[in-house]
This record gives structure tokens, sequence and C-alpha cells, in this order.
């Protein structure tokens, strides 16, 4: 497939993306989603937090992080200091990728050509935002943002600087809160939502 860039209005602000964004087709992921999950937030945000794509709550109501992932990742914003609502969110991937299983739609992580494919969406997002810091959540998140494999293991939690390539912001890679979530009852779990805690205090610590 093409891509999004034939779809994307370069230039254009993010009302108006988020409005062109509901006639791509880029990519096979818009024919057996619900609807395009853009973005939520102010554009003029400090903080820019980039997800991996819409889930299935996401798809229906057609806002990002509204499921159960999204309600995690949204108490974790607080613990950390952070106003939620003043934070600008995204995804990676624009249109949830999932397999149906009798009623039941299952999560499918986006390869990596859905991630290349929706990135240009992601680039015009970044044209009309100035961040002072935008975090990755996750390994596909990472992919897009970072233009670049990334490992979240070796890599979370370090501000970086000019590790953009479409965009000056400084950058953090963190875990992604469905990771988190999918520990929920397990040893680890307190651990594992404590250090994104921290990420995100570091985040906003230097967002400025
Ligand atoms: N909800 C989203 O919108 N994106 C994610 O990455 C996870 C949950
Ligand atoms: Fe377009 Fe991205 Fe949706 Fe694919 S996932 S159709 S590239 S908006």
């Amino acid at each position: 497939d093409a891509g999004a860039a034939p779809f994307v209005p370069e230039g254009a602000p993010i009302d108006a993306l988020r409005a062109a964004a509901a006639g791509c087709r880029g990519c096979e992921l818009w024919e057996p989603a619900s609807q395009v999950v853009f973005s939520a937030g102010p554009p003029s945000a400090s903080i820019v937090l980039v997800g991996e794509q819409p889930g299935d709550q996401e798809d229906r109501r057609g806002l990002p992080f509204v499921g159960p992932a999204g309600q995690l990742l949204v108490r974790a914003i607080r613990d950390a200091g952070i106003d939620p609502a003043a934070v600008y969110r995204t995804n990676a991937v624009k249109h949830f990728r999932f397999e149906q299983r009798g009623t039941r739609r299952i999560h499918k992580t986006p390869e990596v050509h859905h991630i290349t494919a929706c990135h240009p969406w992601l680039h015009a997002e970044f044209g009309q935002l100035s961040p002072g810091i935008v975090v990755a959540l996750g390994a596909t998140a990472g992919r897009s943002v970072f233009g670049r494999p990334v490992r979240i293991g070796a890599e979370r939690g370090t501000v970086l600087e000019g590790a953009i390539p479409d965009s000056p912001a400084k950058a953090l890679l963190t875990a992604h809160p469905s990771a988190v979530l999918r520990m929920q009852g397990e040893p680890g779990y307190d651990d594992a939502y404590a250090a994104l805690v921290a990420d995100l205090r570091t985040a906003a610590a230097a967002a400025g």
C-alpha cells in the first residue's frame, strides 16, 4: 500500500488533520475498523504522548486511551503529578488492528508496514505541535517516533535530545500501559506501574 501521505493535508492544523484522517485509505486497517481514532488534548501541550494504536473501546468511541490500558495510563499520569487534560494524546497507528474471534475482537500488534504507512499523520501532527517532550509508549510508538527499532528494557526512561527525525522536541521511551496492565495480579505489577509513573515524572521535569 502507498501509505497515508496522499490523504494528509500537510501543514493543516490538528482539527483539519483529524477530519481528513477519517478518509484515510493508506493501509488496509481502515476497512474492518469502526472509525479512525486520531488524537485528543490541546495542540499547545508541553507533553505529547504517543501510543500504539486504538483498542476495542477506542475504536467504538473514536477517542484515544479510553479503554482499560488508557485508564491505567491516565491514573499513572495523575500519579506523576501531571494533569491528563493538559497532555496531547495520539497513536502511531490510527485504526484498530484486530482479529475477530466469535463476538470478540482480539487486539493484534501492528506490523512495521502499518507503522510506516501511518507515519505521515504523526509527521503532520509534529509539524503542528511544539511540545517540550514526546513520550513514546512501547515498541510500536518508539519505532514510529524514533524511526528505528527500539528496545524498551534497554532504552526506557532516558531523556533524549535530537532523537526524533521530524521534531526538535526531547523524547523519552517508556513501557506501553497494556504491558503494565497485563501484569495485574502478578508479583512484578507494583514495580512495573511505579516505573511507568517514574518515567512520566522524568518526562514532565524535562518538558519545561
Ligand atoms: N489506547 C490507545 O489509544 N492507545 C494505546 O496505545 C493503548 C490504549
Ligand atoms: Fe490510514 Fe493509518 Fe488508518 Fe492505515 S491505520 S488507513 S495509514 S489512518
